[in-house]
């Protein structure tokens, strides 16, 4: 990979961008839209505020930190010097939504310490993007302070006024819960524990789960997250819904331990991204650009892919996991039935679920420890004949590790486990979480659980192998790191559509996920379900969208290994398939052509290597007309667009399968008029002629 194609660097007093006076410096974004002024209260703690286009956008909003160890940390500091630079770079990603990614911003690296015993030091780091800010703590290595053990950390969001926001409760343990549309004021999450279909859930006080997104009354979209969490616990952020204030609530553990360290640390980057356009926030790179350099260097053994899978029959109850129930799905004649179907249709991976010993004691177990082993195979399942099998027609295996929330049990197997996978040639593992984190106590969210999903990154990598993690923690831009960190699912994915006793997610669900999920990283979302109401199966459930917008959200969900969920026999002679068997997974650039949250989005991405172009337009629960230019084609050139769309009497409940098929010739200079049906979408592929 060429990591850096260019780069500049100033390191110094940069007059233009950073100003001073006593304890106030501020620091410039590149272009001067966004401005972070700092400085210190009336008793001395620190405070920052940020500004865009010249309106206050964060109100002041102290910093500080709580120990079970030491005392508080925060006031009666004094500023000992700040240090600015500016840096741009653009560096190349392996895969992703595009190929080369921008990284400019200046930086303001305030040092501070306190100005009696046990005077502590440490720096607060901002940096300024065009596309909104991050800052974290850098803590050196110093006399006294040593071991750490942080039990909150509190830094504050001063909001100006009661935005409108898009959340998910705080949860410590799963991201799996719906997204509320509420004003700041009304944020309530802790109504929001104990959904029935979640196996385990946390919410200890009012506060939601990043990314958080929000929209002011001025028609500014922010996004709050982090970035770079590493040997760190992961934060929710606790709503003051009075104030308009928000301050960060680290996940803990049953100990009331939220961070345990010693210095030299830094802190995970706190990010606010910044937009007048919804979109805009879907193209930031901003939390990517915060997070280090690929350390793993080529890993051209990862391909991006589009996977079928013995999974969705498991959830629609046509087959088990367990060999015991008599219905067993990862069998040797079933994986190669899957195989069959995935060579014939462009489609180069294969997930198998169930393939392992242990499923008997899944899920309602408490004694977990020891129950999956990750190399042995069910008796009706030969391993090493799917994979000669599916290598001999161009499909790959993508393995299966469900842990049950048992980590110890998978950390033990970690070696021997990626060992076999490596003599098989395997290069992608699905991980799984599902249940209560054994040891009890531990949160999958927490810093416990963060150094285990990166140990499984990192060992992984030594056997080039790359994670899809379920039940995950969220992603906070490793990927620019590890490249290894392909996606993960950390929401509501498709599968609640056939078993969630609450009817599944809402049609206006997919509207709102690329705004908040999806701004931490790709996500395994599963989608390309044809047979919408799930007969004969499952009678009392469906997915809630239009069979056009299942095709829809394979462009608008941005994730490297992309699944053909539905069952073989239901996508057979569909005239609608043609558009996953052509559709790309991995992308040159990536342009978000409109969109409103929670109401409709329209993406498109041009595909690596070929200049074809796809697009997919996906609404809410209203119908909706959507004009769109397709002035992102190569000028002058002509292109053949297959556009499937709703039929005109289509309905994501009424009559969800109705669609269109049609074809034209178009150009840089056309211009679409898109009709999506309640709870619809539309996509299409562009082909150069
Ligand atoms: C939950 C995952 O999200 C799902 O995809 C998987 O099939 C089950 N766990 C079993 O591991
Ligand atoms: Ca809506």
């Amino acid at each position: 990979m060429k990591q850096i194609v260019f780069k500049f660097l100033a390191i110094g007093l940069i007059l233009s961008s950073c100003s001073s006076s006593h304890d106030n410096y501020s620091v410039l974004s590149p272009s001067g839209n966004i401005k972070v002024d700092f400085a210190l209260t009336s008793e001395k703690q620190p405070s920052y505020s940020v500004s865009f286009n010249g309106k206050e956008l964060i109100k002041p909003s102290t910093l500080g930190f709580e120990f079970k160890n030491m005392e508080p940390l925060g006031k009666n500091l004094k500023v000992d010097s700040v240090r600015t630079r500016e840096f741009n770079e653009q560096w190349e990603m392996p895969w992703g939504e595009q190929r080369y990614v921008t990284n400019h911003y200046n930086e303001l690296k305030v040092f501070l310490s306190e100005k009696n015993e046990p005077k502590r030091h440490f720096s607060v780091v901002f940096r300024a993007f065009d596309d909104g800010i991050g800052f974290r703590y850098e803590f050196p290595k110093q006399e006294n302070m040593d071991s750490v053990i942080i039990t909150d950390e509190n830094t504050q969001f001063n909001l100006t006024g009661n935005h409108m926001c898009w959340w998910g409760p705080g949860d410590w343990d799963i991201y799996e819960h719906l997204y509320s549309t509420t004003r700041f004021s009304k944020i309530d999450a802790t109504k929001k524990r104990n959904h029935p279909d979640l196996a385990q859930t946390y919410i200890p006080e009012n506060a939601v789960n990043t990314p958080v997104t929000m929209k002011t009354d001025d028609g500014v979209y922010l996004s709050f997250h982090e970035a770079a969490v590493t040997n760190y616990a992961g934060i929710t952020l606790k709503v003051d819904t009075a104030n308009y204030a928000m301050q960060t609530e680290l996940v803990g553990n049953s100990a009331g331990i939220k961070v345990k360290t010693q210095t030299p640390f830094t802190s995970p980057w706190r990010t606010v991204q910044i937009a007048t356009r919804a979109g805009d926030l879907i193209e930031s790179k901003l939390i990517l650009n915060l997070n280090e350099p690929n350390k793993l260097g080529d890993v051209s053994w990862f391909k991006p892919t589009k996977y079928v899978g013995i999974w969705w029959e498991m959830h629609l109850g046509k087959s088990s996991w367990d060999l015991a129930s008599g219905k067993h799905g990862a069998t040797t004649a079933n994986a190669k039935r899957y195989i069959d179907f995935a060579a014939k249709n462009n489609i180069h991976g294969l997930l198998v679920e169930g393939w392992n010993t242990g499923w008997e004691h899944w899920i309602g177990f408490d004694d977990r420890e020891g129950v999956f082993d990750f190399v042995t195979p069910y008796p009706d399942y030969n391993l090493k004949e799917v994979v000669a099998y599916g290598r001999k027609k161009g499909v790959d295996l993508i393995m299966h590790h469900e842990t049950s929330a048992a980590p110890r049990t998978y950390e033990k197997q970690l070696d021997t486990a990626y060992a076999l996978m490596s003599s098989l040639g395997i290069h992608v593992v699905k991980t799984g979480y599902v249940g209560k984190i054994i040891p009890k106590g531990e949160y999958h969210h927490g810093q416990w659980m963060v150094n285990h999903y990166r140990h499984v990154l990192e060992t992984a990598a030594k056997y080039k192998i790359a994670v899809d993690a379920h039940e995950p923690f969220m992603a906070t831009g490793e990927r620019r790191t590890y490249p290894n960190a392909i996606s993960r699912e950390g929401l509501r994915g498709q599968e609640y559509n056939a078993w969630a006793s609450d009817g599944g997610n809402p049609p206006e669900h997919l509207t709102i996920v690329p705004f908040t999920r999806m701004l931490a990283g790709p996500i395994d979302f599963t989608p390309g379900i044809f047979d919408i109401k799930l007969k004969p199966y499952k009678p009392n459930n469906q997915v809630n969208t239009t069979l056009a917008q299942q095709l829809a959200l394979y462009v608008v969900i941005y994730s490297p290994v992309q699944m053909a969920a539905d069952l073989p026999e239901n996508y057979e002679n569909n005239p609608a398939f043609q558009f996953i068997r052509d559709v790309g997974v991995n992308w040159e650039q990536t342009k978000v052509l409109n969109g409103e949250i929670g109401d409709y989005v329209t993406i498109a991405r041009q595909e690596r290597g070929t200049n074809r172009w796809f697009v997919g337009a996906v609404t809410d629960e209203n119908a909706r007309e959507l004009n769109v230019k397709l002035d992102f084609l190569d000028a002058g050139k002509k292109y053949a667009a297959t556009l499937y769309l709703d039929a005109p009497d289509a309905d994501w409940n009424k009559n969800p399968t109705a669609y269109e098929i049609k074809k034209m010739e178009v150009d840089s200079n056309t211009e679409l008029n898109l009709k999506l049906a309640p709870g619809g979408g539309a996509a299409i592929s562009l082909f150069p002629l």
